[in-house]
């Protein structure tokens, strides 16, 4: 810390109130671009750098700490996910991990909210069917949907997310169950009025929708195997926010060109940016480009989760949203 300022490397563009702020209290560089930086570009700026900020995209893996060098201390990511970190091997090698979490909850619940109405109620097929010149009037027997009013919504995970969708879920008339390691704090619970299953696949096989909140991590990976899947009943919908490996998408997709699901809405994929071609081909799957939590406030709230961060270590003490591992 020669300025006597941390050095700071921003792998990605950022807000630009929040660059700004980032070039006033540190030593910052900026990589400026909308694209990820490349592994070596990325080992390159590790060696330089006291704290990385890092995002989505940055593949921070056990190879990437071994190369990271002796100067790298933190790497304040720049988002809730942590899934493309190796935070084991970050630790080991002397290295704090913090994330952004809270700041994005309600937009991310919003867009899932958005979804669980979109896919029963055929919102994207009626926008396409009149874009494409199909409406030729009302029709009794045309586009029916199905109601959400009564329906039973099924949530893997109930963190922040999961909560904030419920939430929202409640107000539309939706019966909350959720499945999770353990149920969560009994007044939570009947706030929402929530059933816990101890059974995921017992859940599955009475739900109307779910709704998919909890982190990838290695116990999550295909959760929602093709096993698991075939549980559900074909009458069901699947809406993922959180992230695409927590679904084997590749049965998803098979079950829904079979017809033995009757639709998706999904927001995040296994292999981002390309969602698998099934699913693009499938009418009643809703395919968004990774947005839920894309609102200016939560990008600069997260921003400013990043600089609480980088300051508190800077100061010498702990950051407040280090990632421990094993607490979702
Ligand atoms: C997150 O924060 O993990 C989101 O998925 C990226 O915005």
């Amino acid at each position: 810390m020669s300025s006597g300022k941390l050095k700071v490397t921003v792998t990605r563009r950022l807000p630009r109130t929040v660059e700004a702020r980032l070039d006033d209290l540190f030593d910052a560089t900026f990589h400026g671009g909308d694209e990820a930086m490349s592994p070596r570009a990325l080992i390159e700026a590790a060696q330089s750098s006291d704290a990385l900020v890092a995002t989505l995209g940055d593949r921070l893996d056990e190879g990437f700490f071994a190369d990271a060098g002796n100067r790298l201390r933190l790497v304040a990511n720049f988002g809730a996910g942590v899934d493309h970190i190796d935070v084991v091997a970050a630790n080991a090698s002397g290295v704090t991990v913090t994330n952004t979490p809270s700041v994005l909850a309600e937009d991310a619940a919003d867009m899932a909210m958005a979804l669980i109405l979109a896919v029963p109620r055929r919102l994207v097929e009626g926008v396409r069917a009149l874009e494409e010149g199909r409406f030729i009037g009302w029709s009794p027997t045309w586009m029916l949907g199905s109601r959400v009013k009564g329906k039973k919504l099924g949530m893997i995970g109930l963190g922040r997310v999961g909560q904030a969708v419920a939430r929202r879920a409640r107000a539309f008339g939706l019966d909350i169950h959720y499945h999770a390691r353990a149920a969560i704090n009994p007044h939570v619970e009947k706030e929402l009025a929530a059933t816990y299953w101890e059974s995921l696949d017992q859940m599955l096989a009475h739900m109307d929708i779910l709704s998919v909140n909890c982190p990838h991590t290695p116990a999550t990976y295909h959760l929602l195997s093709r096993r698991r899947l075939e549980l559900m009943p074909a009458s069901s919908y699947i809406v993922n926010v959180s992230r695409g490996e927590v679904i084997d998408e590749a049965a998803l997709a098979d079950m829904i060109a079979a017809g033995r699901l009757a639709g998706a809405g999904l927001d995040v994929y296994e292999r981002e940016p390309k969602p698998n071609p099934k699913l693009l081909a499938a009418p009643n799957v809703v395919l968004l480009p990774h947005m839920a939590s894309a609102t200016v406030e939560s990008r600069i709230e997260m921003g400013e989760r990043v600089i609480i961060n980088l300051k508190m270590f800077a100061d010498g003490h702990k950051p407040p949203d280090r990632v421990i591992l094993g607490i979702d």
